[in-house]
């Protein structure tokens, strides 16, 4: 559903490459993850996706029109179809506005009536196992889990194919970052969702990615099913991932 040609991006006048020829596609109703150091490239990547950044060279494609190139109208489906969630939640949730204004925010702006878009603001929480009384608090008053989760309601609002989760869960503990992992696999099972997973950490995608690519220096090093990837890692950067993430097991 989602197919990236030969994507390159030079920032400014800088002669090194941020994203140097990355090509990958994305089947529906898969998670795939998208994983290397930081600085390389996970997040331009994403932001070529939603349309928050132009690469410098190269074609992405949502369901084999070019995402780029979209006459308005086009371009605003698309825009509802693939959504994106950020890592840290206080930058991508306003302080000032309670949960329910927060998550029914895209809604309103679709021009759902008030009625419908509380319903729908209820059924999102229930989706995302958040508790009713969340809905008059702010940001302020919850977890980081419980604000990452309001984050991932917004984004379900306007129902997306395509969830881009971009290091979600990297600021979290590991049982919050299990339940939000755990809460993603349900989205993909009962909603039909496709996941681009971005995270540095190799260990959160095994049992819950079906792909995996691997980036350093804003190249695509290796890509493959996961556990082909995890057992028999072609690149010696990948091992090295490999083998730094059960170091930090043992
Ligand atoms: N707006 C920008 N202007 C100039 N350089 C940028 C800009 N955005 C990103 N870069 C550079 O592009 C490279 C890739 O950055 P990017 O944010 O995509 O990395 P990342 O893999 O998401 O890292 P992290 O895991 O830390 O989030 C880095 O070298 C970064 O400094
Ligand atoms: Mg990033």
């Amino acid at each position: 559903m989602l197919e990236l040609k030969h994507i390159s991006k030079r920032f400014g006048q800088s002669k090194q490459f941020a994203v140097q020829d990355v090509s990958f596609s994305i089947p529906e109703h898969e998670v795939f993850a998208l994983v290397g150091e930081s600085g390389s490239g996970k997040s331009t990547l994403a932001e070529f996706i939603v349309g928050l950044q132009q690469p410098t060279e190269g074609s992405i494609f949502w369901r084999g029109a070019p995402i780029q190139l979209q006459a308005h109208l086009q371009r605003h489906e698309q825009s509802r179809q693939v959504q994106i969630v950020f890592q840290n939640p206080d930058r991508s949730l306003n302080p000032y506005w309670k949960i329910k204004d927060i998550i029914a925010e895209p809604l309103i702006l679709n021009k759902w009536t008030k009625l419908a878009s509380q319903r729908k603001v209820e059924e999102l929480l229930e989706r995302v196992r958040l508790p009713h009384e969340l809905l008059e608090r702010l940001p302020t008053e919850c977890s980081g889990g419980q604000k990452q989760r309001i984050a991932i309601a917004r984004a379900l609002a306007l129902e997306p194919e395509l969830l881009i989760a971009d290091e979600i869960t990297s600021a979290l503990d590991p049982i919050t970052e299990r339940d939000i992992l755990s809460l993603l696999s349900e989205l993909k099972r009962d909603h039909n969702m496709s996941f681009l997973f971005i995270t540095h950490r190799l260990e959160t995608i095994r049992g819950f990615a079906d792909a995996i690519a691997v980036m350093k220096n804003g190249m695509l090093l290796e890509m493959g099913a996961t556990e082909d990837v995890l057992q028999h890692p072609a690149n010696a950067y990948t091992k090295s991932l490999i083998e730094a993430c059960y170091d930090d097991y043992a």
